[in-house]
């Protein structure tokens, strides 16, 4: 049996916990299938994209700073991820490249995972309107959310994603929040479901904290989709929030990449497992 390929192109890619995941997936299901890092420079992308396609990859996951980028070089896109202009999981089709956005259904898994909540009818608070808000987002107003509150420090950004948002599912009530209105922002956080910090504040481990602890509550669900525990984190966790890293939403993701790539259900126990060891 030949061995399939996959990877995960990324610039830079080598911190990528995603080869050690998906490989204990392809183990446990017996597939032989190799899944490399492919470090990719900004400008190579087009060629690197041409590269795996002549090289017989099957497909591969898309991380910073090239998921945006790479939907000028796919033939189909999903929906969802054509709205919100990222693309994380590549799969090729007969020659055509198809291009998916899982990380809003790996957000939708963990919050299921940790707090026993919905995504249909919820409400949802996102800080921060860049990438990663907007991947969440077209994937919340899919699955029915009743309403999003979309806060950023570029109000124009936040109000560019909520037309997207919008266009594609009008049922949601969408509002844009300016982060420094304390006051109203602390009522509406009282009645959301879950706040999730999408910004990259957080990053670097001397950043500040990127929402003012004032507006977190006692039991407050609060998601980071910063993998690791930040500083907002370990804060709001003091204070009696229930809270949860990315790290959820990064294995949720390669779960569903997998079965994008495998049509098999992916060994998500197994796959945590990875994550949790890697
Ligand atoms: P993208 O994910 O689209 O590449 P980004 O520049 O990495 O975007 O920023 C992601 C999010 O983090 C954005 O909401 C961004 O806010 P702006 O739209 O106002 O730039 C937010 N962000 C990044 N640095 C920030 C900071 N120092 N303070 C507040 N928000 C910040």
């Amino acid at each position: 049996m030949t061995k399939s390929k996959y990877g995960i192109i990324g610039w830079p890619v080598k911190h990528s916990r995603s080869p050690h995941m998906q490989m204990s997936a392809f183990n446990k299901l017996g597939i032989n299938a190799q899944y490399d890092l492919i470090p990719t420079n900004p400008n190579d992308l087009k060629s690197t994209v041409g590269n795996l396609v002549s090289e017989g990859y099957s497909g591969w996951n898309v991380t910073v700073p090239h998921k945006t980028n790479i939907i000028d070089y796919l033939d189909e896109i999903q929906t969802a991820a054509r709205v919100s202009g990222s693309v994380n999981a590549v799969s090729v089709r007969n020659g055509k490249l198809w291009g998916f956005s899982t990380d809003g259904y790996g957000l939708e898994m963990s919050i299921k995972e940790s707090f026993d909540i919905n995504i249909e009818g919820g409400k949802f608070l996102f800080w921060g309107s860049g990438g990663a808000a907007a991947a969440a987002g077209a994937h919340f107003v899919n699955a029915g959310a009743a309403e999003i509150i979309l806060v950023n420090r570029t109000i124009s950004k936040a109000q560019a994603l909520k037309q997207r948002l919008n266009e594609f599912n009008a049922d949601t009530k969408i509002t844009v929040e300016q982060p420094d209105q304390h006051a109203a922002l602390k009522t509406l956080i009282e009645r959301v479901s879950v706040v999730i910090q999408s910004t990259s504040v957080g990053l670097n481990v001397d950043d500040p904290i990127s929402i003012p602890l004032e507006l977190l509550g006692e039991s407050l669900c609060l998601v980071d989709m910063i993998y690791s525990e930040t500083t907002l984190l370990k804060e709001a966790k003091k204070m009696g929030c229930n809270v949860v890293d990315g790290k959820g939403m990064l294995l949720h993701q390669g779960a569903k990449s997998f079965e994008i790539w495998t049509g098999k259900t992916a060994p998500v126990d197994v796959m945590r497992q990875a994550l949790s060891a890697g």
